[in-house]
């Protein structure tokens, strides 16, 4: 098999705050492979987030070892890590992120401006516009975010994320603002930037949202509790199970209906 993407050896994280030692990672070890979809799910307080910092290189383990690619991450110094998280990596916040007053275009552009590689203007500008059409947001170009609905908000995030054509594509509750047709329509999205090669992250506590991925990692107190592939995690298969039946029902009623 492929050497890992993402390789985590005996992760620990530690807070302290006054006197309060608090262990948000215990001895973690992961393995993420390329083109991987995964879920990482655990109620609140479980680590998520920390891991997510970790993995997204915004922040550095306490002790142990993060191998990123052929790189070892977790003993690089903080601009050493800049670097690696604006090439490898792609950022998909709950809360969209966009600066109200930019286009989608300006908005994705945007890390375009902070590259020395990316080209002219018109190169940029013909990046970012195809990296909106990808994510079907071809005919909304010049429109600020508060024009547009919170799934194209979070798509324009999206086309943002992916621009540089990141390794991996990482996502922090990317469904929690929204509503669950729309959350659908982006969860159809990964889905298909994952057919197209994509590795992905999503940090999220909804089943239906894990139910999308091929993976699912849940967090207890620090630590991997299970990780199971989607269809073998009890919860999600129990969920899906459920909105199949619901699915059925509703079905049945129509057809008696008519
Ligand atoms: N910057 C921080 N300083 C101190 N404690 C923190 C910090 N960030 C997270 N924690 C603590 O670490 C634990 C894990 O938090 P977090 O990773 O945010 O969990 P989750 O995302 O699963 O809700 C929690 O107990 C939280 O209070
Ligand atoms: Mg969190």
């Amino acid at each position: 098999m492929e050497e890992p993407i993402i390789q985590l050896r005996g992760i620990t994280k530690v807070y302290r705050v006054g006197v309060e030692t608090i262990h948000a990672l215990r001895e973690l070890d992961l393995d993420i492979h390329r083109n991987e979809f995964v879920a990482i799910m655990g109620s609140s307080g479980s680590g998520k987030s920390t891991l997510m910092n970790m993995l997204g290189c915004l922040d550095r383990p306490t002790s142990g070892e993060y191998r990123l690619g052929s790189r070892l991450v977790s003993s690089m110094k903080p601009d050493e890590l800049a670097l690696i998280r604006n090439v490898d990596i792609g950022f998909v916040f709950q809360s969209f992120e966009l600066l109200p007053r930019q286009t989608a275009l300006e908005n994705v552009e945007l890390p375009l401006m902070y590259s020395a590689t990316a080209g002219g203007f018109r190169a940029r500008r013909a990046r970012a516009a195809a990296a909106l059409e990808r994510v079907g947001l071809g005919n909304r170009m010049d429109h600020r975010p508060n024009q547009l609905s919170g799934g194209q908000k979070q798509r324009v995030a999206i086309a943002r994320a992916i621009l540089s054509n990141p390794k991996i594509l990482m996502a922090d509750e990317p469904t929690g603002n929204l509503d669950t047709a729309t959350t659908g329509e982006i969860l159809a999205l990964f889905t298909q930037l994952h057919r197209e090669g994509q590795t992905i992250i999503i940090v999220t506590h909804e089943n239906d949202v894990a139910a999308h991925c091929r993976r699912v990692v849940r967090l207890r107190d620090g630590r991997i509790l299970s990780d199971l592939p989607a269809e073998e995690d009890p919860e999600v298969a129990s969920h899906v199970a459920g909105a199949r039946e619901a699915q059925a029902a509703r079905l049945a009623a129509a057809g008696a209906a008519a």
